[in-house]
């Protein structure tokens, strides 16, 4: 009754929903590297001729240069880019095509292929993340003694070095190179051999294979070896940890470049106008970054979502794997570049943070020690003390070195003309000289130490 309709429905969609070579011929570099590895191995164990295995590798060859002048072809008949590269294969060559899948399966295949990508991934993002450092410790560097606000709340808490704020990010990025490394060690093993699921009763060498491959050495259990996609995950969740700093500095441009805060001015190369509204500058480019940070994260969840209950080995469910990697790394590449690029080119207002935070009332916790070290106060009361001091300043609409003696004294008898030494944010700043505080000789040791880190200096 509905056959007429249904002999081709089906098979169509099957097609369409069957096909990833949309977007695993992004693989196609990898996967020709890892036909021509398998090659050698299967004629090196005397499982194929050598007069065979020199025409796959030539025929490989071959199709990498049309691949790299035509793009690779897409039909959906072929499903992947495995069966399309072997078909041109089959083309080129002829039967001994059918000889290179011997001892190995497309879920090996694909497994090992996937590795390859991601490890050039996690070395992409890593020079991508030394090249930021770099911006953030130089510009550290011209601002060690910089002054602005630091806050709490995003309410002014006590002044810092702008540089010291910079050094932050480094320590964030620092921690996210040492997650991409260790996915990168972790990583480190070659699934090609496994076969299907079981392994195989060729004999071949998965040695030779890891080895030429790059990999330190083969994965240990083919059922695992196929199913296991734990280094994509690796990627995604380092991916998405890195995208949350990115989107916090992000956050940081777009707050200080506001009119209100005005402590930066962004390069123009990475903001935008309004179509109405001349007066406009926009931090799109930061807007995107805090934005694509959700994206990214998404990307991991979408992954592991889709491997939750999986029973071993191979399920189709693991074509997905591919899409969301590839969508996070290309975004956080960018992010990554854009954030460079933010913190490389923009002007710092250095007069509006040190104004900032000279009439935020951040010198308050100052005053308050001051009277616990000079006047022997305990803390809770000299805290009182200060509030009735920074409210009086507020009254007057002055700043808290502002006040005169007579004022301060009348707030408290034990006050006298030594403290004005402590409320000066410079003074402010300076005294705070414990390992890992604001001090500019602090922010000088640290950049310093990163700059031998990063070879900078060499
Ligand atoms: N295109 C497939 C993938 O990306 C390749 C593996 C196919 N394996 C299979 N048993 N059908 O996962």
């Amino acid at each position: 009754m509905w056959g007429g309709r249904f002999a081709e429905g089906p098979s169509a969609i099957m097609r369409e929903i069957n096909a990833s070579i949309p977007f695993d011929k992004a693989l196609w570099r990898q996967d020709i590297m890892a036909s021509k590895a398998h090659a050698a191995m299967l004629a090196a164990q005397g499982i194929v001729t050598g007069a065979d295995a020199q025409a796959i590798t030539e025929g490989l060859d071959r199709i990498a240069g049309e691949y790299e002048a035509d793009g690779v072809p897409e039909d959906w008949d072929l499903e992947d880019i495995h069966m399309t590269t072997e078909s041109r294969l089959a083309d080129l060559i002829g039967a001994a095509a059918g000889r290179l899948h011997t001892a190995r399966s497309r879920n090996d295949q694909v497994a090992t292929d996937f590795r390859l990508w991601v490890r050039e991934a996690l070395d992409e993002a890593d020079r991508g993340l030394s090249a930021l450092q770099r911006a953030l410790v130089i510009r550290a560097g011209e601002h060690e003694a910089s002054i602005m606000p630091g806050f709490t709340h995003l309410q002014t808490a006590q002044p810092i070095t702008l540089g010291h704020h910079l050094m932050a990010y480094y320590e964030m990025i620092r921690r996210d190179r040492s997650r991409f490394a260790d996915a990168r060690a972790r990583m480190d093993e070659c699934p090609l051999g496994s076969a299907a699921l079981a392994g195989t009763g060729f004999p071949i060498d998965r040695d030779a294979t890891a080895q030429a491959l790059g990999f330190a050495r083969p994965t240990a259990n083919s059922l695992d070896a196929v199913s296991d996609r734990d280094f994509a995950l690796d990627y995604l969740a380092a991916a998405g940890q890195c995208a949350l700093h990115l989107s916090r500095l992000a956050e940081e441009f777009i707050i200080w470049a506001s009119q209100p805060f005005g402590f930066v001015r962004l390069p123009d190369a990475l903001s935008t106008g309004s179509s109405i509204m001349p007066q406009k500058k926009n931090p799109d480019a930061a807007e995107l970054v805090r934005g694509h940070a959700g994206r990214i994260v998404g990307c991991n969840m979408a992954l592991m979502m889709t491997m939750k209950g999986l029973p071993l080995a191979y399920s189709k469910d693991m074509q997905d794997d591919k899409p969301p990697v590839f969508e996070a790394s290309g975004l956080l590449a960018l992010s990554i570049a854009a954030m460079e690029g933010m913190v490389a080119g923009s002007t710092f207002r250095t007069d509006r943070m040190r104004q900032a935070a000279e009439l935020g009332y951040a010198t308050a916790t100052d005053l308050a020690d001051w009277l616990v070290r000079e006047a022997d106060i305990p803390f809770r009361e000299a805290h009182h003390i200060t509030g009735a001091a920074v409210k009086r300043a507020e009254a007057d609409g002055v700043a808290l070195d502002q006040l005169p003696l007579d004022v301060l004294r009348k707030i408290d008898k034990r006050i006298d003309a030594r403290v004005y030494d402590a409320l000066s944010v410079d003074a402010s700043v300076a005294s705070r000289a414990s390992y890992g505080g604001t001090a500019p000789e602090q922010v000088r040791r640290r950049v310093a130490e990163a700059r031998r880190v990063l070879g900078m200096d060499e």
